[in-house]
């Protein structure tokens, strides 16, 4: 079981240009702490845009989501090398070998970096699972991909808050959670299928939140991430305390 006590909010910066990736970054102020770029960012922005945003003070999750042969994936993590990149994710499902290569791989070329496992994507449900062939639940997919995952040594799991308490119990101490798939009461699901609130994901354990649309479309970013701020810091789960 791991033991970090606060919820951290992760802003998923998922935006149609560079300007308007500014923009909101500049409205969310100095409540925003860390930012996710995920492929739709960085592969418009690049690797500079990286640097300048952790220039100005923010923690950098780059959500590259890497899937491939072993090989292509720990060539592409020493393609990283130096980026001021904190955490970094890569999906489970690429198998034990690419799992521990990229673990191994990473310690050398982002030495502050975490390797971050994607288990099951959060739009995905047990039908979607099943007409692919997977006949396990989300949750059992999910425990399955994560102990693959941290017993080839990946430092993290991404997951929905959903399978918090079946992780807690299935990995050893010391595993990060982050958690996407978060809607605050009466914002819209999208393409979300596994959600929980705020509240809600940080009571389950979650170390992090990675929450995109409900801050991206908001009027006041930082309004809305100090309100969550908020919920999450009066929601930590008691059997941390
Ligand atoms: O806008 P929304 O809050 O749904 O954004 C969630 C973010 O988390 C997106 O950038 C998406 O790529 C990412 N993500 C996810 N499910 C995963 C892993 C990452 O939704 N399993």
């Amino acid at each position: 079981m791991q033991t970090q006590k606060s919820t951290e909010v992760i802003l998923a910066l998922d935006v149609e240009s560079r300007t308007q990736a500014e923009k909101i970054v500049q409205a969310a102020g100095e409540n925003l702490k860390w930012i996710k770029i995920g492929l739709q960012t960085y592969l418009r922005d690049g690797p500079a845009f990286v640097s300048d945003l952790a220039s100005e003070g923010k923690k950098i999750f780059l959500d590259l989501k890497l899937h491939d042969i072993p090989n292509t994936m720990a060539k592409a993590i020493e393609s990283l090398a130096h980026l001021p990149v904190s955490m970094l994710t890569i999906h489970a499902s690429a198998g034990t070998e690419a799992l521990a290569r990229c673990s191994e791989t990473i310690i050398e070329a982002l030495p502050e970096a975490t390797l971050l496992a994607v288990t099951v994507l959060t739009s995905m449900d047990a039908e979607n699972l099943n007409r692919m062939g997977v006949m396990n639940t989300p949750e059992d997919q999910v425990t399955k991909l994560a102990k693959l995952a941290t017993e080839a040594g990946v430092g993290g799991i991404v997951c929905s808050p959903k399978e918090l308490s079946s992780l807690y119990d299935a990995l050893p101490s010391g595993v990060s959670f982050v958690t996407p798939g978060i809607r605050p009461a009466g914002t819209d699901l999208g393409d979300q299928k596994r959600v929980m609130t705020p509240a809600e994901a940080a009571q389950a354990g979650a170390n992090y939140l990675v929450i995109g649309r409900p801050i991206l479309g908001a009027e006041n970013p930082d309004k809305v991430i100090a309100q969550i701020q908020e919920e999450v810091s009066s929601s930590q789960p008691s059997f941390l305390s």
